[in-house]
Protein backbone atom coordinates (compact mmCIF):
# COMPACT_ATOMS: atom_id res chain seq x y z
CA UNK A 1 0.00 0.00 0.00
CA UNK A 2 1.33 3.74 -0.66
CA UNK A 3 1.29 6.41 1.63
CA UNK A 4 -1.17 8.15 -0.08
CA UNK A 5 -3.87 5.50 -0.22
CA UNK A 6 -5.89 6.10 2.44
CA UNK A 7 -7.13 9.51 2.38
CA UNK A 8 -7.35 11.92 4.71
CA UNK A 9 -10.76 13.60 5.49
CA UNK A 10 -9.05 16.96 5.45
CA UNK A 11 -5.63 18.09 4.16
CA UNK A 12 -4.48 21.89 5.01
CA UNK A 13 -2.26 24.03 3.16
CA UNK A 14 0.03 26.01 5.27
CA UNK A 15 0.25 25.94 8.73
CA UNK A 16 -0.65 29.56 9.75
CA UNK A 17 -2.99 30.90 12.18
CA UNK A 18 -5.84 30.27 10.14
CA UNK A 19 -4.61 26.60 9.11
CA UNK A 20 -3.36 25.63 12.44
CA UNK A 21 -6.58 26.46 14.41
CA UNK A 22 -8.60 24.57 11.76
CA UNK A 23 -6.86 21.65 12.35
CA UNK A 24 -7.77 21.43 15.61
CA UNK A 25 -11.44 22.55 15.43
CA UNK A 26 -11.75 19.64 12.21
CA UNK A 27 -9.97 17.08 14.45
CA UNK A 28 -11.99 17.37 17.66
CA UNK A 29 -15.27 16.86 15.55
CA UNK A 30 -13.12 13.25 14.38
CA UNK A 31 -11.96 14.34 11.29
CA UNK A 32 -8.14 12.79 10.03
CA UNK A 33 -6.24 15.96 9.62
CA UNK A 34 -3.05 16.54 7.87
CA UNK A 35 -1.47 20.09 7.79
CA UNK A 36 1.22 21.17 4.95
CA UNK A 37 3.34 23.77 4.81
CA UNK A 38 6.59 24.90 3.11
CA UNK A 39 8.28 26.86 5.72
CA UNK A 40 10.60 25.30 8.11
CA UNK A 41 8.50 26.69 11.29
CA UNK A 42 4.52 27.07 11.69
CA UNK A 43 2.64 30.46 11.98
CA UNK A 44 5.73 32.77 11.66
CA UNK A 45 3.22 35.82 11.83
CA UNK A 46 1.75 34.91 15.01
CA UNK A 47 5.13 35.05 16.36
CA UNK A 48 5.92 38.19 14.36
CA UNK A 49 2.64 40.03 15.70
CA UNK A 50 2.49 42.56 17.90
CA UNK A 51 5.19 43.11 19.16
CA UNK A 52 6.38 39.52 19.98
CA UNK A 53 2.92 39.69 22.06
CA UNK A 54 0.40 38.67 19.79
CA UNK A 55 -2.60 41.03 19.44
CA UNK A 56 -4.80 37.88 19.11
CA UNK A 57 -7.88 39.57 18.73
CA UNK A 58 -10.11 42.66 19.69
CA UNK A 59 -12.72 42.96 22.04
CA UNK A 60 -15.16 45.18 19.53
CA UNK A 61 -15.04 42.72 16.44
CA UNK A 62 -17.67 43.34 14.01
CA UNK A 63 -17.73 42.91 9.97
CA UNK A 64 -17.91 46.53 10.07
CA UNK A 65 -13.99 45.81 11.07
CA UNK A 66 -12.90 44.54 7.76
CA UNK A 67 -12.64 45.59 4.31
CA UNK A 68 -14.21 43.42 1.58
CA UNK A 69 -16.11 43.48 -1.49
CA UNK A 70 -18.85 42.37 0.08
CA UNK A 71 -18.87 43.55 3.93
CA UNK A 72 -21.75 41.50 5.29
CA UNK A 73 -19.90 38.33 4.04
CA UNK A 74 -17.96 37.89 7.38
CA UNK A 75 -20.58 38.29 9.55
CA UNK A 76 -22.18 35.17 9.54
CA UNK A 77 -18.68 33.16 10.84
CA UNK A 78 -17.26 36.09 13.31
CA UNK A 79 -20.88 36.05 14.64
CA UNK A 80 -20.19 32.25 15.55
CA UNK A 81 -16.89 31.91 16.49
CA UNK A 82 -16.25 35.12 18.88
CA UNK A 83 -12.96 36.92 20.81
CA UNK A 84 -15.17 35.64 23.97
CA UNK A 85 -14.63 31.95 22.70
CA UNK A 86 -10.77 32.22 22.27
CA UNK A 87 -10.58 33.79 25.31
CA UNK A 88 -11.84 30.68 26.80
CA UNK A 89 -9.59 28.33 25.13
CA UNK A 90 -6.80 30.92 25.89
CA UNK A 91 -7.95 30.23 29.32
CA UNK A 92 -7.76 26.61 29.27
CA UNK A 93 -4.34 26.43 28.04
CA UNK A 94 -3.18 28.92 30.99
CA UNK A 95 -2.62 31.63 29.08
CA UNK A 96 -3.81 35.25 30.05
CA UNK A 97 -3.70 39.09 28.14
CA UNK A 98 -4.37 42.21 28.81
CA UNK A 99 -6.11 44.85 26.86
CA UNK A 100 -3.64 47.84 25.56
CA UNK A 101 -6.09 49.98 23.74
CA UNK A 102 -9.08 50.11 21.52
CA UNK A 103 -10.24 46.40 22.91
CA UNK A 104 -7.05 45.07 21.33
CA UNK A 105 -5.97 42.05 23.51
CA UNK A 106 -2.38 40.61 23.52
CA UNK A 107 -0.72 37.66 24.96
CA UNK A 108 1.05 38.34 28.54
CA UNK A 109 3.17 35.13 27.71
CA UNK A 110 5.40 35.76 24.02
CA UNK A 111 2.97 35.10 21.44
CA UNK A 112 5.13 31.53 20.66
CA UNK A 113 2.82 30.63 23.52
CA UNK A 114 -0.51 31.06 21.11
CA UNK A 115 1.57 29.05 18.84
CA UNK A 116 2.15 26.30 21.07
CA UNK A 117 -1.69 26.24 22.38
CA UNK A 118 -2.54 26.10 18.64
CA UNK A 119 -0.05 23.02 18.05
CA UNK A 120 -1.06 21.47 21.44
CA UNK A 121 -5.14 21.58 20.12
CA UNK A 122 -4.10 19.85 16.97
CA UNK A 123 -1.94 17.64 18.04
CA UNK A 124 -4.66 16.17 21.32
CA UNK A 125 -7.18 15.31 18.46
CA UNK A 126 -4.52 13.60 16.32
CA UNK A 127 -3.74 16.33 13.52
CA UNK A 128 -0.37 15.78 12.36
CA UNK A 129 1.69 18.72 11.07
CA UNK A 130 4.38 18.63 8.18
CA UNK A 131 7.07 21.51 7.53
CA UNK A 132 9.13 22.02 4.51
CA UNK A 133 6.80 20.67 2.14
CA UNK A 134 6.49 21.80 -1.28
CA UNK A 135 2.87 21.67 -2.56
CA UNK A 136 3.63 21.43 -6.74
CA UNK A 137 -0.06 20.18 -8.21
CA UNK A 138 -3.73 20.03 -6.98
CA UNK A 139 -5.90 17.82 -9.28
CA UNK A 140 -9.61 16.90 -8.07
CA UNK A 141 -11.16 13.56 -9.51
CA UNK A 142 -14.98 12.54 -8.47
CA UNK A 143 -14.30 12.72 -4.62
CA UNK A 144 -11.24 13.30 -3.63
CA UNK A 145 -8.31 15.77 -4.29
CA UNK A 146 -5.14 14.42 -5.54
CA UNK A 147 -2.17 16.49 -4.43
CA UNK A 148 1.81 16.33 -5.46
CA UNK A 149 3.84 17.06 -3.02
CA UNK A 150 7.54 17.06 -2.16
CA UNK A 151 6.65 14.33 0.42
CA UNK A 152 5.03 12.46 -2.10
CA UNK A 153 1.47 11.89 -3.44
CA UNK A 154 -1.11 13.22 -0.82
CA UNK A 155 -4.99 12.79 -1.20
CA UNK A 156 -8.31 14.23 0.70
CA UNK A 157 -11.88 14.43 1.26
CA UNK A 158 -11.86 18.46 1.95
CA UNK A 159 -8.72 20.36 0.86
CA UNK A 160 -8.70 23.94 3.17
CA UNK A 161 -6.47 26.34 1.27
CA UNK A 162 -5.22 28.14 4.14
CA UNK A 163 -2.18 29.95 2.90
CA UNK A 164 -2.23 33.55 3.38
CA UNK A 165 -1.72 36.84 1.23
CA UNK A 166 1.32 37.87 0.23
CA UNK A 167 2.38 40.15 2.81
CA UNK A 168 6.44 39.68 4.48
CA UNK A 169 7.75 37.06 1.63
CA UNK A 170 10.69 36.86 3.44
CA UNK A 171 9.17 34.54 6.13
CA UNK A 172 7.22 32.22 3.31
CA UNK A 173 4.68 34.45 1.85
CA UNK A 174 2.98 33.40 -1.15
CA UNK A 175 0.50 33.68 -4.15
CA UNK A 176 -0.06 30.39 -3.80
CA UNK A 177 -4.14 30.55 -2.75
CA UNK A 178 -4.76 32.82 -5.18
CA UNK A 179 -3.07 30.66 -8.08
CA UNK A 180 -5.43 27.44 -6.56
CA UNK A 181 -8.65 29.53 -6.47
CA UNK A 182 -7.91 30.57 -10.01
CA UNK A 183 -7.22 26.92 -10.77
CA UNK A 184 -10.98 26.42 -9.97
CA UNK A 185 -12.89 28.85 -11.58
CA UNK A 186 -12.46 31.72 -8.72
CA UNK A 187 -12.25 35.45 -9.01
CA UNK A 188 -9.36 37.14 -7.22
CA UNK A 189 -9.75 40.67 -5.94
CA UNK A 190 -6.40 42.14 -7.28
CA UNK A 191 -4.19 42.24 -3.79
CA UNK A 192 -2.53 45.62 -2.48
CA UNK A 193 -0.49 45.69 0.61
CA UNK A 194 -2.36 47.06 3.25
CA UNK A 195 -2.21 48.14 7.21
CA UNK A 196 1.62 49.59 5.61
CA UNK A 197 3.51 52.70 5.89
CA UNK A 198 3.47 55.41 3.29
CA UNK A 199 5.68 56.63 1.73
CA UNK A 200 7.38 59.97 -0.28
CA UNK A 201 9.50 60.91 -2.96
CA UNK A 202 11.72 63.40 -4.50
CA UNK A 203 11.09 66.90 -3.25
CA UNK A 204 8.43 65.75 -0.28
CA UNK A 205 10.96 63.11 0.95
CA UNK A 206 13.34 65.75 1.68
CA UNK A 207 11.19 68.07 3.03
CA UNK A 208 9.68 65.32 5.42
CA UNK A 209 12.69 63.90 6.22
CA UNK A 210 14.34 66.23 8.65
CA UNK A 211 10.79 65.37 10.84
CA UNK A 212 11.92 61.25 11.34
CA UNK A 213 11.13 60.45 14.56
CA UNK A 214 8.38 62.92 15.50
CA UNK A 215 4.97 61.60 16.45
CA UNK A 216 1.92 62.93 17.39
CA UNK A 217 -1.82 61.95 17.53
CA UNK A 218 -4.09 62.88 14.87
CA UNK A 219 -7.04 61.90 12.96
CA UNK A 220 -5.77 60.45 9.55
CA UNK A 221 -8.30 60.05 7.03
CA UNK A 222 -8.33 58.33 2.76
CA UNK A 223 -11.29 57.25 1.01
CA UNK A 224 -13.73 55.83 3.57
CA UNK A 225 -11.30 55.15 6.68
CA UNK A 226 -11.17 57.43 9.46
CA UNK A 227 -9.32 57.21 12.27
CA UNK A 228 -7.72 58.26 15.43
CA UNK A 229 -4.65 57.63 16.78
CA UNK A 230 -0.66 58.14 16.54
CA UNK A 231 1.05 59.36 13.53
CA UNK A 232 5.14 59.02 12.81
CA UNK A 233 7.15 60.32 10.45
CA UNK A 234 9.87 58.26 9.25
CA UNK A 235 12.75 58.45 6.90
CA UNK A 236 10.62 57.20 4.04
CA UNK A 237 7.91 58.83 4.81
CA UNK A 238 4.46 58.01 7.41
CA UNK A 239 3.60 55.59 9.72
CA UNK A 240 2.30 54.76 13.23
CA UNK A 241 -1.40 53.15 13.92
CA UNK A 242 -3.45 55.92 12.02
CA UNK A 243 -1.22 55.68 9.35
CA UNK A 244 -1.04 52.05 8.74
CA UNK A 245 -5.01 52.26 9.44
CA UNK A 246 -6.00 54.28 6.20
CA UNK A 247 -3.28 52.82 3.76
CA UNK A 248 -6.36 50.64 3.81
CA UNK A 249 -7.95 52.74 2.28
CA UNK A 250 -5.56 54.98 0.30
CA UNK A 251 -5.16 54.94 -3.16
CA UNK A 252 -1.90 55.67 -5.21
CA UNK A 253 -2.78 59.79 -6.45
CA UNK A 254 -4.85 60.81 -3.55
CA UNK A 255 -3.65 62.64 -0.39
CA UNK A 256 -4.05 61.85 2.98
CA UNK A 257 -5.74 63.95 4.89
CA UNK A 258 -4.79 65.02 8.64
CA UNK A 259 -5.88 66.51 11.81
CA UNK A 260 -2.98 67.56 13.53
CA UNK A 261 -5.77 68.21 16.70
CA UNK A 262 -6.62 64.74 18.49
CA UNK A 263 -9.98 64.93 19.72
CA UNK A 264 -10.93 67.64 16.12
CA UNK A 265 -11.82 70.95 17.75
CA UNK A 266 -9.05 72.72 16.64
CA UNK A 267 -10.70 75.82 16.42
CA UNK A 268 -11.36 75.62 20.53
CA UNK A 269 -7.82 74.92 21.17
CA UNK A 270 -6.44 77.78 19.63
CA UNK A 271 -8.77 79.91 21.35
CA UNK A 272 -7.82 78.03 24.62
CA UNK A 273 -3.68 79.49 23.62
CA UNK A 274 -4.82 82.87 23.09
CA UNK A 275 -6.77 82.75 26.55
CA UNK A 276 -3.76 81.27 28.28
CA UNK A 277 -0.82 82.65 27.00
CA UNK A 278 -2.00 85.45 25.20
CA UNK A 279 1.56 87.47 25.15
CA UNK A 280 3.22 84.33 23.66
CA UNK A 281 3.65 83.75 19.69
CA UNK A 282 1.95 81.05 17.79
CA UNK A 283 4.92 79.57 17.26
CA UNK A 284 6.17 78.74 20.98
CA UNK A 285 2.15 78.56 21.76
CA UNK A 286 1.67 76.01 19.37
CA UNK A 287 4.79 73.66 20.87
CA UNK A 288 2.48 73.18 23.98
CA UNK A 289 0.19 71.09 21.81
CA UNK A 290 1.90 69.88 18.77
CA UNK A 291 5.76 68.50 18.87
CA UNK A 292 8.48 71.07 18.59
CA UNK A 293 10.15 70.05 15.45
CA UNK A 294 6.57 69.83 13.73
CA UNK A 295 5.69 73.73 14.66
CA UNK A 296 9.14 74.34 13.32
CA UNK A 297 8.79 72.64 9.69
CA UNK A 298 5.11 74.12 9.85
CA UNK A 299 6.59 77.87 9.98
CA UNK A 300 9.55 77.09 8.05
CA UNK A 301 7.16 75.46 5.25
CA UNK A 302 4.51 79.02 5.14
CA UNK A 303 1.91 77.02 6.82
CA UNK A 304 2.03 79.31 9.78
CA UNK A 305 1.26 82.79 9.77
CA UNK A 306 3.50 85.46 11.49
CA UNK A 307 1.71 86.04 14.62
CA UNK A 308 3.80 87.35 17.26
CA UNK A 309 1.35 87.66 20.01
CA UNK A 310 -1.85 85.56 20.11
CA UNK A 311 -3.77 88.68 22.10
CA UNK A 312 -4.08 90.56 18.80
CA UNK A 313 -5.65 87.42 16.46
CA UNK A 314 -9.03 87.44 15.98
CA UNK A 315 -11.37 84.28 16.08
CA UNK A 316 -11.89 84.51 12.52
CA UNK A 317 -8.07 84.60 12.13
CA UNK A 318 -7.71 81.58 14.22
CA UNK A 319 -10.58 79.50 12.97
CA UNK A 320 -9.14 79.52 9.36
CA UNK A 321 -5.72 78.41 10.58
CA UNK A 322 -7.75 75.38 12.60
CA UNK A 323 -9.60 74.71 9.27
CA UNK A 324 -5.98 74.78 7.71
CA UNK A 325 -4.28 72.65 10.46
CA UNK A 326 -7.30 69.84 10.69
CA UNK A 327 -7.23 69.67 6.77
CA UNK A 328 -3.38 69.22 6.21
CA UNK A 329 -2.83 67.38 2.73
CA UNK A 330 -0.18 64.84 2.32
CA UNK A 331 0.11 63.34 -1.02
CA UNK A 332 2.12 59.81 -0.41
CA UNK A 333 3.72 58.61 -3.98
CA UNK A 334 3.27 54.65 -2.28
CA UNK A 335 3.70 52.87 0.49
CA UNK A 336 6.48 49.78 1.57
CA UNK A 337 5.19 47.38 0.03
CA UNK A 338 4.57 43.71 0.87
CA UNK A 339 8.42 43.87 2.61
CA UNK A 340 6.55 45.48 5.60
CA UNK A 341 2.60 45.43 5.09
CA UNK A 342 0.70 43.43 7.97
CA UNK A 343 -1.74 42.37 5.32
CA UNK A 344 -3.31 42.07 1.85
CA UNK A 345 -6.11 43.83 0.80
CA UNK A 346 -8.32 41.95 -1.76
CA UNK A 347 -7.87 38.45 -2.51
CA UNK A 348 -10.59 35.68 -3.30
CA UNK A 349 -13.54 36.69 -4.53
CA UNK A 350 -15.97 36.41 -1.21
CA UNK A 351 -18.79 35.43 -4.69
CA UNK A 352 -17.57 32.63 -5.14
CA UNK A 353 -17.78 31.55 -1.08
CA UNK A 354 -20.02 30.34 1.10
CA UNK A 355 -19.97 32.88 3.96
CA UNK A 356 -21.43 29.53 6.03
CA UNK A 357 -19.09 27.40 5.63
CA UNK A 358 -16.49 28.77 3.48
CA UNK A 359 -16.84 26.56 0.94
CA UNK A 360 -16.29 27.10 -2.86
CA UNK A 361 -19.37 27.48 -4.75
CA UNK A 362 -17.37 26.25 -7.89
CA UNK A 363 -15.88 23.16 -6.20
CA UNK A 364 -17.11 20.66 -3.50
CA UNK A 365 -14.77 19.94 -0.75
CA UNK A 366 -12.88 23.23 -1.24
CA UNK A 367 -12.38 26.12 1.39
CA UNK A 368 -9.88 29.50 1.83
CA UNK A 369 -9.94 30.54 4.90
CA UNK A 370 -8.07 33.22 6.72
CA UNK A 371 -6.08 35.89 5.01
CA UNK A 372 -6.20 34.61 1.33
CA UNK A 373 -9.91 35.42 1.24
CA UNK A 374 -11.03 39.14 0.74
CA UNK A 375 -11.75 39.87 4.45
CA UNK A 376 -8.98 42.18 5.37
CA UNK A 377 -8.91 43.52 9.34
CA UNK A 378 -8.21 46.96 10.46
CA UNK A 379 -4.94 46.87 12.77
CA UNK A 380 -6.04 45.80 16.25
CA UNK A 381 -6.26 42.24 16.45
CA UNK A 382 -9.36 42.08 13.94
CA UNK A 383 -7.22 39.81 11.51
CA UNK A 384 -6.71 36.99 14.05
CA UNK A 385 -10.04 37.08 14.57
CA UNK A 386 -11.31 36.54 11.35
CA UNK A 387 -8.66 33.65 10.69
CA UNK A 388 -10.03 31.67 14.17
CA UNK A 389 -13.97 32.79 13.03
CA UNK A 390 -13.31 31.02 9.62
CA UNK A 391 -11.49 28.68 10.50
CA UNK A 392 -14.42 27.43 12.68
CA UNK A 393 -17.04 27.84 10.13
CA UNK A 394 -15.03 25.99 7.49
CA UNK A 395 -14.33 23.53 9.98
CA UNK A 396 -18.07 23.37 11.44
CA UNK A 397 -18.76 22.41 8.23
CA UNK A 398 -17.37 19.00 8.32
P1 LIG B 1 -0.60 33.07 7.69
O1 LIG B 1 0.21 34.02 6.88
O2 LIG B 1 -0.60 33.19 9.15
O3 LIG B 1 -0.18 31.58 7.35
C1 LIG B 1 0.02 31.13 6.05
C2 LIG B 1 0.91 29.92 6.09
O4 LIG B 1 0.95 29.35 4.78
C3 LIG B 1 2.34 30.24 6.47
O5 LIG B 1 2.78 29.38 7.50
C4 LIG B 1 3.14 30.01 5.17
O6 LIG B 1 4.44 29.50 5.39
C5 LIG B 1 2.26 29.00 4.45
N1 LIG B 1 2.40 29.05 3.00
C6 LIG B 1 2.38 30.13 2.19
N2 LIG B 1 2.53 29.76 0.92
C7 LIG B 1 2.64 28.41 0.90
C8 LIG B 1 2.82 27.45 -0.11
N3 LIG B 1 2.94 27.82 -1.40
N4 LIG B 1 2.90 26.15 0.24
C9 LIG B 1 2.80 25.78 1.55
N5 LIG B 1 2.64 26.63 2.55
C10 LIG B 1 2.55 27.94 2.23
N6 LIG B 1 -2.97 40.40 12.93
C11 LIG B 1 -3.59 40.60 14.10
O7 LIG B 1 -4.80 40.34 14.19
N7 LIG B 1 -2.91 41.05 15.20
C12 LIG B 1 -1.57 41.33 15.16
O8 LIG B 1 -0.96 41.68 16.17
C13 LIG B 1 -0.91 41.19 13.91
N8 LIG B 1 0.40 41.53 13.79
C14 LIG B 1 1.04 41.33 12.59
C15 LIG B 1 2.40 41.68 12.49
C16 LIG B 1 3.06 41.47 11.29
C17 LIG B 1 4.49 41.89 11.16
C18 LIG B 1 2.39 40.86 10.20
C19 LIG B 1 3.09 40.56 8.92
C20 LIG B 1 1.05 40.52 10.31
C21 LIG B 1 0.37 40.76 11.49
N9 LIG B 1 -0.99 40.46 11.62
C22 LIG B 1 -1.63 40.68 12.82
C23 LIG B 1 -1.75 39.84 10.51
C24 LIG B 1 -1.85 38.32 10.76
O9 LIG B 1 -0.57 37.82 11.03
C25 LIG B 1 -2.44 37.61 9.54
O10 LIG B 1 -3.62 38.24 9.13
C26 LIG B 1 -2.71 36.15 9.87
O11 LIG B 1 -1.51 35.51 10.22
C27 LIG B 1 -3.33 35.45 8.69
O12 LIG B 1 -3.48 34.09 9.00
P2 LIG B 1 -3.46 32.98 7.86
O13 LIG B 1 -3.44 31.69 8.56
O14 LIG B 1 -4.51 33.27 6.86
O15 LIG B 1 -2.07 33.20 7.10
Amino acid sequence: MTRSSTPYDAVVLGGGAAGLFYAGQAGALGLSVLVLDHSQKPAEKIRISGGGRCNFTNLGTRASNFLSGNPHFAKSALARYTPTDFLALMERHGLSWHEKTLGQLFCDQKSGAIITLLLDEMRNVGAVLKLGVEITQVVKTDDLFELTTSDGPVRARRLVVATGGLSIPKIGATGFAYDLARQFGHEIITPEPALVPLTFEGEAKAEFASLAGVSTPVIASAGDGRFEEGMLFTHRGLSGPAILQVSSYWRPGEAVEIDLFAGGQGAEHLKALKKDMPMKSLGKALETILPKRLVEHLDQSGQLPDWPRLADVSHADLEALSDALSHWRLKPAGTEGYRTAEVTLGGIDTAGLSSKTMESQKCPGLYFIGECVDVTGWLGGYNFQWAWASAYAAAQAS
